[in-house]
């Protein structure tokens, strides 16, 4: 066997309408699955910015009975999800849409593996341990970061240890998802600017993963772009619709690029940091970004000068700790152009808390391809110099 042919590499993706008014298609593709009666998932936020509505009116002019779950708060939990899974049952759901953001779409996946296989959601943790197929899931992604609406990750918030666990599974990727970015219009610049700098994160994240390749790498890189050339713009012009399709588009592709190429140590460090404090997921990201740049770089320096390259950086005679330190600044400049200049003392983390927090990120699925291999004691330092 010839040793020049590439690694194996497998790419799982839902069937994606991607434009504006995508999202009048649900009652479409709720019939197609058969709809009986539809579990709409959403949380108290989108229902108040009337994207809950909307859909909900899609479906009634269709005749698509449905009912309507809205106990979800931000970083979804384990009993919102038990209680879902209830409701789905009670009312004799067969077909789930979620509308909204990582919150709502993590739940309603949780909903998903509960009642097709039973038991409690956090003994799913981890890869591939879930059996029995879910119901059709149709996602409407509110929010431009997140990506839930492409990936095969759910992520749960675990009160009782205070940490959000991963599901990976090609059985939570949704088999729909209409992607509009009209929907993203009622966000405000904070939560803008965080799901922005996430899908970056999971650019970033999946172009140096130990389980990159070629089906992922141009989605990475088109994000990167996408992103990296339009998030400042649309913070400073929230109301530009061609900067808010850009973002969506550079999101989507993230989500293509990380759900198949898996993340790093942003990711488990930030789902500790998430867990431990009920922050916004995209914040933790931020604060933690260029210091696992820092502590990556030197394990995939190919890796991380394509991606200062396509950040618009000019790499040429430039020494690797010269190309670096031009990355880490262009990160941070982005992050303070977006307004996200937060360090994690200034959010709440002590000294104290930094030996914990580290014993979960080391266990998380995330930290299994980040391109250097790390210990607890390296994440210990990674969190350290983002105090
Ligand atoms: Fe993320």
């Amino acid at each position: 066997m010839s040793s020049d042919f590439s690694k194996l590499r497998k790419f799982v993706s839902p069937e994606i309408i991607f434009g504006a008014g995508a999202r009048k298609t649900v009652a479409n593709y709720a019939r197609t699955f058969g709809a009986r009666k539809v579990l709409l998932v959403s949380d108290p936020g989108v229902e108040k910015a009337g994207w809950v509505k909307d859909v909900s009116d899609s479906l009634e002019e269709e005749g698509i009975e449905y009912v309507t779950f809205t106990d979800v708060s931000p970083n979804p939990r384990e009993d919102q999800v038990m209680r879902g899974a209830e409701f789905y049952r009670e009312h004799e759901c067969n077909v789930i849409v979620a509308v909204g953001g990582g919150s709502p779409m993590d739940c309603a996946k949780g909903i998903g593996i509960v009642s097709a296989n039973g038991g409690f959601i956090l003994d799913y943790e981890g890869i591939d341990r879930i059996d029995a197929p879910i119901p059709p899931l149709i996602f409407i992604p509110t929010t431009a970061g997140t990506s839930a609406d492409v990936s095969q990750f759910a992520i749960i918030n675990d009160q009782s240890e205070r940490v959000k666990i991963s599901i990976v599974s090609k059985a939570v990727v949704p088999d729909v998802a209409l992607i509009d970015p009209e929907t993203t219009a009622t966000m405000d610049p904070f939560l803008s600017a965080c799901t922005g700098v996430d899908a970056l994160v999971h650019a970033i994240e999946a172009f140096v993963s130990t389980a990159a390749g070629p089906l992922t790498d141009m989605h990475a890189l088109d994000a990167i772009r996408l992103i990296n050339g339009n998030l400042e713009q649309l913070i400073a012009n929230p109301a530009d619709i061609q900067l808010r399709e850009q973002i969506m588009l550079g999101s989507m592709k993230a989500g293509l690029a990380f759900s198949n190429a898996i993340l790093g140590a942003v990711h488990a460090m930030s789902h500790s940091l998430g867990g431990y404090l009920d922050l916004p997921h995209g914040l933790c990201n931020a604060m933690l970004l260029e210091h696992v740049i820092d502590f990556n770089y030197n394990a995939a320096p190919d890796r991380f000068k394509v991606v200062a390259e396509t950040m618009g950086l000019d790499t040429r005679g430039l020494t690797t700790p010269e190309v670096k330190a031009r990355l880490m600044a262009r990160v941070i400049e982005l992050k303070g152009h977006v307004g996200l200049t937060q360090k994690l003392a200034e959010i709440g983390v002590n000294y104290a808390d930094i030996s914990p927090l580290s014993a979960k990120a080391v266990l998380d699925p995330c930290i299994l391809t980040n391109p250097r291999k790390s210990s607890k004691r390296d994440v210990e330092v990674v969190y350290e110099e983002a105090l």
